[in-house]
């Protein structure tokens, strides 16, 4: 791919250009040269924004597995594609070569099969980040069923809502995890998510923790002397362009999580362009990227885009504070990494520790750092660029979504000067706007505004599975024509982009998308609760932490009831989704027509109270003044 490579910000102009004037051009070039087709396409582009309707490489046929493994076997068949780095660091990692994942994705394939899977199945990969995981999610790619895969770290129920909702015949998943000291039992959830639901024909098992479980009989089988006799040979289903090639779930404004579907064309050119561009590998570099597959940036640049590369992935099951809090930087000198890519939150984790877990490892051959899935505060950005880069390995702040599959804003590094806490300027081929509340674009720097997208790029989510409405509704509809990505931005002096967070009822805590519907449900759920409000405040750690205004039926011990409703939002979400701040209330504040006034509750989470607005309107002005006196 080295012939779309961006080298200097002039020739980044000229790409931007070239790609917003002739994008048929532009995209059909990076196809064409860059990987393999069974069939070309007819057209590069068709869209109706307005519509929610958008084709990528129309008419061509392919494999996306061919492109990731098959065409790397002539040449890095003994070079390794996924080394893998197991939670304890005692324990042997594991070098998978381009030739060994072949050999893995092919047998996996034929027992999918051999399970009844056929192209356009659903299949739900429930695990921890093991070996398995890459393992299956290729398998499903190279057969065409959809991957579906949902964190491990999810409760049963939300494991449940996701597997009813695309109704999926296998569900992939082990016997456990490790994560730091603890060991998560993740059979046990699968099967109470099973417990009520008729779609699961078969549930596939991997050994990880050697732990007891239960297997029901007829459809929970081990995997590993299936996969021991399955054949290691199997063809590459031929998929068409816009074929789906996964769903995976994420926070809406409402209960239900929305499963964004990527199809397998565009998705392929967008994810290993970017990546090609942004982490800039070299044929012997090893590169890492810490997130966990079951968000979109592990699918993306974990999986799909240093694949198509040819590149060594490193893929880690633990944390950054096991053993100890140096472990990220041990293992970035154990393997002498060269791109390393972690989120905000890890960074603020880790900058509070003493520096002394930094600098007792040689991290010289670090040349890029990158960070994702939440704004970056200036502090930690300098203690990034000062600690792990000393000051030489340019930091790329990458801004995207799940729904627009790759990176959207970045600096490119070596290209792109960089300045703290900004996401800089777009790749190319993505039209980024800023819209006001009127729906008008706001021309001119120095401004602010909500952040749009104003042309299609060839890996945007293409639906939500079954429910095109909602798709249309949530990212269209805002702005006709427009992508609404859901963030607010500012644009500075030269047309640099700062992220400055989500303006709906989305909040990132630790990187994480956390609706606060599914949330203020979970709460009503315990018997005393009549009703609560649940908003963002800022958080030195994670960014964002969650405050709730909880109104009861009636009076408990406080502290009991706080423990017992982070109990219900551990079970009904997972354990990410806790309430830092619980504050009981008599009343939530209310428009005439009964929404409730978040903006109030925010700024009193914030507290910032100088500048409530007008509350004369509401339905109860009185309780404001009452939830401030008691506010935490
Ligand atoms: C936020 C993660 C500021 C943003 C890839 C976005 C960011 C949401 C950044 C998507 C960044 C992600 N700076 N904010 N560099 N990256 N976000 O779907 O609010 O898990 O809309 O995708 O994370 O989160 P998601």
């Amino acid at each position: 791919m080295s012939n779309y490579r961006i080298n200097d910000l002039e020739h980044y102009f000229k790409a931007q250009k070239e790609a917003i004037e002739n994008p048929e051009k532009f995209w059909g070039d990076i196809a064409e040269q860059n990987f393999q087709w069974r069939k070309k396409w007819n057209k590069v582009v068709a869209h109706n924004l307005a519509e929610a309707e958008v084709k990528w490489f129309l008419g061509a046929k392919l494999n996306i597995t061919e492109n990731c493994i098959d065409r790397h076997l002539k040449t890095r068949g003994n070079k390794t594609a996924i080394l893998w780095e197991p939670n304890d660091p005692n324990e042997p990692a594991e070098h998978i070569t381009y030739k060994d994942l072949h050999q893995r994705v092919c047998k996996f394939a034929n027992v999918l099969k051999e399970s009844g899977v056929k192209k356009g199945d659903r299949v739900c990969i429930y695990l921890p980040m093991i070996p398995d995981l890459t393992v299956s999610i290729l398998a499903c790619a190279r057969i065409g069923a959809i991957h579906s895969v949902v964190f491990a770290g999810f409760s049963s129920t939300a494991l449940a809502t996701r597997i009813n909702d695309c109704e999926a015949k296998v569900v992939i998943t082990s016997d456990g995890g490790f994560r730091g000291d603890k060991t998560i039992n993740l059979k046990g959830i699968v099967d109470e998510a099973l417990k009520h639901m008729s779609c699961v024909e078969t549930v596939l098992v991997a050994k990880r923790i050697d732990s007891k479980i239960s297997m029901k009989a007829g459809r929970d089988k081990f995997l590993k002397p299936l996969l021991e006799k399955a054949s290691d040979d199997c063809y590459a289903e031929e998929m068409d362009a816009e074929d789906p090639l996964f769903i995976l779930y994420t926070s809406g404004s409402t209960g239900m999580p929305k499963g964004m579907l990527h199809t397998t064309a565009g998705y392929m050119v967008y994810s290993a362009y970017t990546f090609n561009n942004v982490f800039r590998p070299e044929e012997n570099d090893i590169y890492w990227c810490a997130a966990d597959i079951g968000w979109i940036t592990g699918h993306s640049y974990i999986v799909y885009g240093p694949l198509a590369n040819g590149t060594t992935s490193v893929m880690f099951e633990g944390v950054p504070s096991y053993p100890d809090f140096g472990r990220f930087w041990e293992v970035i000198e154990k393997y002498k990494i060269n791109q390393f890519y972690t989120a905000p939150t890890a960074i603020r984790t880790l900058a509070k520790e003493n520096v002394s877990f930094v600098e007792k490892h040689d991290l010289s051959s670090l040349k890029i750092l990158g960070t994702v899935g939440e704004p970056i505060n200036e502090e930690a950005w300098h203690w990034y660029d000062n600690h792990i880069g000393k000051k030489g390995c340019p930091i790329t702040d990458t801004w995207w979504q799940t729904e627009t599959g790759g990176m959207m804003i970045c600096p490119i590094p070596f290209v792109t000067p960089t300045k703290p806490t900004f996401a800089t300027l777009p790749m190319p081929g993505i039209q980024v706007c800023l819209m006001d509340e009127n729906g008008k674009e706001i021309e001119g720097n120095r401004e602010s505004g909500r952040l749009c997208i104003k042309f299609p790029w060839p890996s945007m989510a293409r639906t939500i599975w079954g429910n095109h409405q909602r798709y249309k509704e949530t990212y269209f509809i805002t702005y006709p024509g427009k992508y609404f990505t859901g963030d607010g931005a500012m644009r500075d002096e030269v047309g640099y982009y700062r992220i400055t967070g989500r303006v709906d009822d989305v909040i990132i805590i630790s990187g994480h998308n956390l609706g606060t519907a599914p949330i203020e449900d979970a709460i009503n759920e315990h018997e005393k609760v009549v009703e609560s409000a649940v908003v963002g405040f800022p958080h030195n750690i994670k960014g964002n932490a969650l405050y709730g205004y909880i109104i009861l039926k009636e009076e408990d011990e406080h502290d009991k009831l706080r423990n017992e409703i982070n109990r219900v939002i551990s079970e009904q979400i997972g354990p990410i989704a806790k309430l830092d701040k619980i504050q009981f209330v008599k009343g939530l504040p209310k428009t005439r027509s009964g929404k409730i006034m978040r903006r109030i509750l925010r700024k009193i989470a914030h507290k910032d109270t100088s500048k409530l607005g007008d509350i004369s309107t509401l339905l109860n002005p009185d309780i404001v003044e009452e939830i401030m006196k008691g506010a935490l």
